[in-house]
């Protein structure tokens, strides 16, 4: 028998393509859906039967009672938030506390890593990332520098202490940044909530996914953020603190480069990106608050409002390639479909050149080159097959597939569920 492969989902933008509403289609056709990176700063949303859902930590596969849901090494849990996530869903997920694995090496984020968080955001004043401040970068600066605390921590006898010595190095580093503290309620909520682990199977080693393989189980690893707030291949330094690339999935779960299956690529129909950071097609502008105002874009974690403009196939193509997608997604057509023209960026212009990569420092393009297409101009949320869609779309869609030499399978045509229109059987 062939050995079972582990395919990826990600996000090709800056996040929020509509990952967690496609995980969760897709979730029936497999037996593990499994996160690999990231913690509480992503927020997933899924529409079914009229609700709406928001998932941070807890994987969007979570809602199918016979799919289990890991939580892999690569991610970072916020006891508080998962706690409750839990609290949130238990009702509608009872089966939550059987389905919903957890890896012991994935690292904590602390409430002083939160405080930490704000205190560079505040240090770095008009030049910061805009993070969601949920302690993401500094409980990844310390994993990295090798004093960060684990899951399966929590049940050595040594916890307390090691605890106790990280809040101290914390404790001095926010007097450096005068950043003012009092992290008592805050220890007092953090304790609380970790109890919350008690109920959950803990992967003991990092061999869970391996086994899962070798029991020919089917594994989809959902991204979060997206592509272009990689840390290493993102708009650095305005990225988010882990490998959000398919790459990621191999070291954030435990997978085999060799055992990888399909790449499968989100993105939406345009560009959003919340925080700061360059974006090249950003339209600061009425186009702009159209698209935000059509297609509710404000943070899924934060509220606050995404920055609109249109898609840009430059930095497309690139995720495209550094992730290796051969399975490509469109979300959010729907929201174009007032569009007198919609437009797509095909190069950039830095002295005088254009070109078609991206550049070392994006804020050196001084001007976008640009296709416009005319609009549908029809409403296509109620849309099933592909007879049910204007040919203009089409036209759109073929362009963006020539453009990226990859196909498009999936256009989804609203937050729901089932609002998606296969083009291929
Ligand atoms: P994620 O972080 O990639 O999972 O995306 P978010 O959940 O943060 O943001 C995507 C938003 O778009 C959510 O509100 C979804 O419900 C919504 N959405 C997803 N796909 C579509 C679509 O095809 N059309 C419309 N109109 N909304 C969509
Ligand atoms: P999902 O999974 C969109 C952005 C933040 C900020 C930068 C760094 O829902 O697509 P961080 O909190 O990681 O230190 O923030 O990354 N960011 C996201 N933007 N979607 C997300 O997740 C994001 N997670 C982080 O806005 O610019
Ligand atoms: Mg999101």
């Amino acid at each position: 028998m062939i050995p079972a492969k582990v395919d990826v989902l990600i996000g090709l933008q800056w996040g929020d393509e509509g990952k967690g509403k496609i995980v969760d289609c897709l979730s029936s056709k497999y037996h593990i859906i499994a996160r690999y990176q990231g913690g509480p700063n992503a927020g997933h949303t899924l529409t079914f039967n009229n609700s709406k859902y928001i998932l941070h930590t807890i994987p969007s596969g979570i809602f199918q009672p016979n799919c289990k849901n890991y939580i892999g090494n690569g991610v970072v849990i916020d006891p508080i938030v998962f706690h409750n996530e839990i609290m949130s869903l238990q009702k509608v997920c009872p089966w939550i506390y059987d389905n919903l694995i957890i890896s012991k090496h994935a690292h904590l984020i602390l409430p002083t890593h939160r405080l930490l968080d704000a205190a560079y955001e505040q240090a770095k004043g008009k030049d910061k990332i805009g993070s969601t401040l949920k302690g993401i970068g500094p409980c990844y600066t310390d994993k990295i520098s090798r004093q960060g605390i684990r899951v399966g921590d929590l049940f050595q006898p040594n916890f307390k202490t090691k605890y106790q010595e990280l809040v101290q190095r914390h404790i001095a580093l926010l007097k450096i940044l005068e950043y003012p503290t009092s992290i008592s309620d805050l220890e007092i909520e953090w304790f609380s909530a970790c109890e919350i682990f008690n109920k959950f199977n803990l992967a003991e080693s990092n061999f869970y996914i391996q086994n899962a393989i070798n029991n020919h189980q089917q594994i989809l690893a959902e991204g979060a953020q997206g592509s272009l707030l990689d840390i290493d291949f993102g708009s650095y330094p305005y990225v988010t603190s882990s490998n959000t690339i398919a790459a990621g999935a191999c070291t954030g779960l435990g997978v085999a480069p060799r055992q990888i299956g399909d790449v499968i690529g989100i993105f939406k129909a345009y560009t959003t990106r919340v925080g700061s950071g360059p974006f090249p097609t950003e339209q600061d502008n009425e186009t702009g608050e159209k698209l935000r105002k059509i297609g509710h874009e404000y943070g899924s974690t934060t509220g606050r409002p995404r920055r609109c403009g249109w898609l840009d196939l430059v930095a497309l193509k690139f995720a495209i390639q550094i992730n290796g997608v051969n399975r490509l997604i469109i979300t959010k057509s729907d929201v174009l479909s007032t569009f007198d023209e919609i437009k797509v960026a095909v190069a950039y212009e830095i002295n005088d050149e254009l070109i078609t990569h991206i550049p070392y420092n994006l804020e050196t393009i001084r001007n976008i080159e640009y296709k416009t297409f005319k609009g549908w101009k029809k409403d296509i949320s109620k849309a099933k097959t592909k007879n049910d869609l204007p040919k203009e779309l089409f036209t759109f869609l073929s362009f963006i597939e020539e453009y990226t030499n990859t196909s498009i399978e999936l256009v989804s045509v609203g937050p729901d569920r089932n609002a998606n229109v296969w083009l291929n059987n």
